[in-house]
């Protein structure tokens, strides 16, 4: 362009033939049991919403379930259903790329790459890990539990991904990635993208039925603790009457009602409704009021989730078509970054590879 043809700096521009880029998403979702509401609102919930804006990119991390014992028979049957749980909550597979870890072996082949710039006091302070290995016995648990966050970095940092969706609870571990990611690029060269996490608004942590100082979670021994995505209306009932609930009767998100403040935050999350809203519509209102609201509420959202779910379960090849897809689909964009990564730090040492 010459002087004379140049827009004066205020002016209006063109808009620019070139789309804008979407941001790359991953997120994945580990398969060791049924998915708790907990995962559905901190997560997948999110997933659905933003699809349509970004380059999504959704795992069922399977790898990851293997860091603490479990059947093979029952993980084969919860990656199935996890899968299936994707689809049915409405993550499109044309335009997200849908796939089970385990078929993209670059996950692994990364993980240990990262390894070598990864730092034991570092694993070692992740509260997830402390968390777990609580009671002080290491024995048994396995090295797997301590690396997890390194396989992790590895999934996203594959994808060249710009934002990670997950709830509270995973925040620490994207930032774990993102000092892994920063040290790679200054020790060997420009190499990965530097993730951010994004975390929900509202429902980034919802917290036990039975104690709301505690994260929701699958592997609490309590099944009145949390509501499982495949809970019928029932059960969903009666685990949220029995739901413990805080002094007072004013149903009020409050720091001295952490219980009622976790039920309003539910009803919040699903119905979109802001906090105070709901708390001015329960005016005068008992707690078992909102209980009862709620169960149906929330069993009013899985039912045709539940429904979707068995219908992909009943079509085993029509899933795994799906999912071969997306696996093809992933490995088109891990292999060249995992080369990348390899030749950077020595181990692609053919001629071909510098
Ligand atoms: P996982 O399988 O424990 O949980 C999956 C997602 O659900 C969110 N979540 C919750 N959100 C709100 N309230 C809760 N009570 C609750 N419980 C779980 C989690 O924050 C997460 O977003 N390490 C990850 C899986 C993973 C991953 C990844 C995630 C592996 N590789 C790469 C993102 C990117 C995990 O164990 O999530």
């Amino acid at each position: 362009m010459t002087e004379a043809q140049a827009s004066p700096p205020d002016a209006p521009r063109a808009p620019s033939a070139e789309p804008k880029k979407r941001p790359r998403v991953f997120s994945g979702v580990k398969p060791t049991g049924t998915l708790t509401l907990g995962n559905y609102l901190g997560a997948l919930r999110n997933w659905v919403q933003g699809q349509r804006e970004v380059d999504p990119i959704f795992c069922v991390v399977n790898d990851h379930a293997i860091t603490i014992r479990i059947d093979p028979e029952e993980l084969r049957r919860n990656t199935r259903e996890v899968a299936a749980i994707y689809l049915a909550v409405g993550l499109d597979p044309e335009h997200c790329i849908l796939f089970v870890q385990s078929d993209v072996p670059e996950h692994t082949g990364l993980a240990w790459v990262l390894n070598s710039v990864t730092y034991y006091g570092e694993l070692h302070r992740m509260t997830q890990f402390k968390d777990k290995t609580a009671k002080g016995k290491l024995e048994g648990v396995s090295a797997g539990l301590l690396n997890y966050p390194i396989l992790m970095a590895a999934d996203i940092l594959l994808y060249n991904t710009d934002e990670v969706p997950v709830g509270e609870d995973q925040k620490q571990h994207v930032e774990l990635c993102r000092d892994v990611a920063i040290r790679f690029n200054g020790l060997f060269g420009e190499t990965f993208v530097v993730p951010k996490p994004v975390i929900p608004k509202v429902g980034a942590r919802i917290m036990s039925l039975d104690d709301p100082t505690r994260k929701m979670e699958k592997s609490n021994p309590n099944a009145g603790s949390y509501i499982l995505l495949t809970d019928g209306p029932d059960v969903i009932k009666k685990k949220l009457a029995r739901a413990v609930t805080d002094s007072g009767s004013e149903i009020l998100a409050t720091p001295d009602k952490p219980a009622i403040t976790n039920l309003l935050t539910i009803a919040s999350a699903l119905t979109g409704k802001p906090i105070p809203q709901l708390q001015e519509a329960y005016v005068g209102k008992m707690y078992g009021h909102l209980k009862k609201d709620l169960g149906e509420l929330v069993s009013e959202t899985l039912k045709p989730i539940q429904e979707k779910v068995a219908t992909y379960l009943a079509d085993p090849a029509q899933l795994e078509a799906i999912l071969d897809r997306g696996a093809e689909r992933a490995r088109a964009i891990a292999g060249p970054t995992l080369a990348l990564a390899k030749k950077r730090i020595g181990l692609g040492w053919k001629a071909a590879a510098r």
